[in-house]
């Protein structure tokens, strides 16, 4: 019962996709303060070794950069095979990489609608297929594996902005993570969601011109998330203490859509 070992994700190896910058940065950064070894993923090969090299750094941890583009079954299978190259088994699987697009009704494009999809639901699914094999060697009845998906408020409400497919997306990744929930709860490996709010990151500031002061003035909390916000329920999810948890999506917006009156637009 210490929150030591009810919290703990110590010695554990964890991927955390689109780890190089935003919501997968500050989990990355949660789980190797706490002893996790962490593979991250992003396309721009640079920042995301200069980020793990940073990471590693400031927490004395294991931060491996496995640079790919998760949005093509090509892309997801070369990164399942270079995991499996290094490691005979995976504790976490984080399905966080996404991306956003803005279009009036009108003009939305087929590119908008394709990309946001791929990435967003397409790559969680089959990423998670290929890496099950993986996820399977490590779990246990008594320490299961995890698997977190990252979706959105967006997901749950209608958003305030024209992005027609991000928002259906994240609907779909909540879905699909009762769906795989139910697949692979037996098989000891489980499957939950996170819906975030606002939190500061690359794919927000550019809605909002990096000022997040309307936002945070129209959060319940009077806020944006930060990295204890989001790190600290990734790793409940995946500590002892989040071992009876299965297939919910739980939101981390500050009270944004359970309280009346606190709408972003
Ligand atoms: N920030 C928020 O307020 C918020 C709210 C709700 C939900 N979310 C969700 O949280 C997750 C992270 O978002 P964020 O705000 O942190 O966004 P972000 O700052 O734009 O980070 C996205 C990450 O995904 C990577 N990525 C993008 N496309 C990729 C691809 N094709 N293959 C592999 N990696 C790719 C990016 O690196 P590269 O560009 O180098 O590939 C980056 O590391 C997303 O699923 C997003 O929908 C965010």
């Amino acid at each position: 019962m210490k929150i030591s070992e009810l919290f703990s994700v110590k010695g554990k190896v964890a991927i955390v996709t689109g780890g190089s910058r935003g919501i997968g940065e500050m989990i990355t950064a949660g789980f190797l303060a706490n002893g996790a070894k962490v593979y991250i993923s992003a396309r721009k090969e640079l920042p995301l070794i200069q980020k793990a090299q940073e990471l590693s750094e400031r927490y004395d941890g294991e931060c491996i950069a496995i640079p790919c583009d998760l949005s093509s079954m090509e892309g997801i299978e070369l990164f399942a095979q270079q995991i499996a190259e290094r490691e005979d088994g995976i504790d976490f699987l984080i399905n966080n990489a996404g991306a956003a697009w803005g279009e009036t009704f009108e003009d939305f494009s087929e590119a908008g609608w394709d990309k946001v999809m791929d990435l967003n639901v397409k790559s969680i699914f089959f990423l998670t297929q290929k890496l099950k094999s993986l996820l399977t060697r490590n779990a246990s009845t008594e320490d299961p594996s995890r698997v977190i998906n990252i979706g959105s408020i967006d997901g749950l409400n209608v958003p305030a902005f024209e992005t027609y497919s991000y928002s259906t997306s994240k609907a779909a990744v909540h879905h699909l993570t009762r769906v795989l929930a139910t697949k692979l709860v037996k098989e000891n490996i489980l499957v939950n969601a996170i819906a975030p709010g606002p939190y500061p990151s690359a794919m927000l500031g550019l809605a909002v011109n990096s000022d997040y002061s309307v936002i945070a003035d129209a959060n319940p909390r009077g806020r944006v998330g930060t990295p204890e916000d989001i790190a600290g329920l990734a790793i409940f999810l995946c500590s002892r203490a989040g071992a009876y948890t299965v297939g919910e999506t739980i939101t981390s917006d500050g009270g944004l859509i359970k309280t009346a009156g606190h709408r972003l637009g």
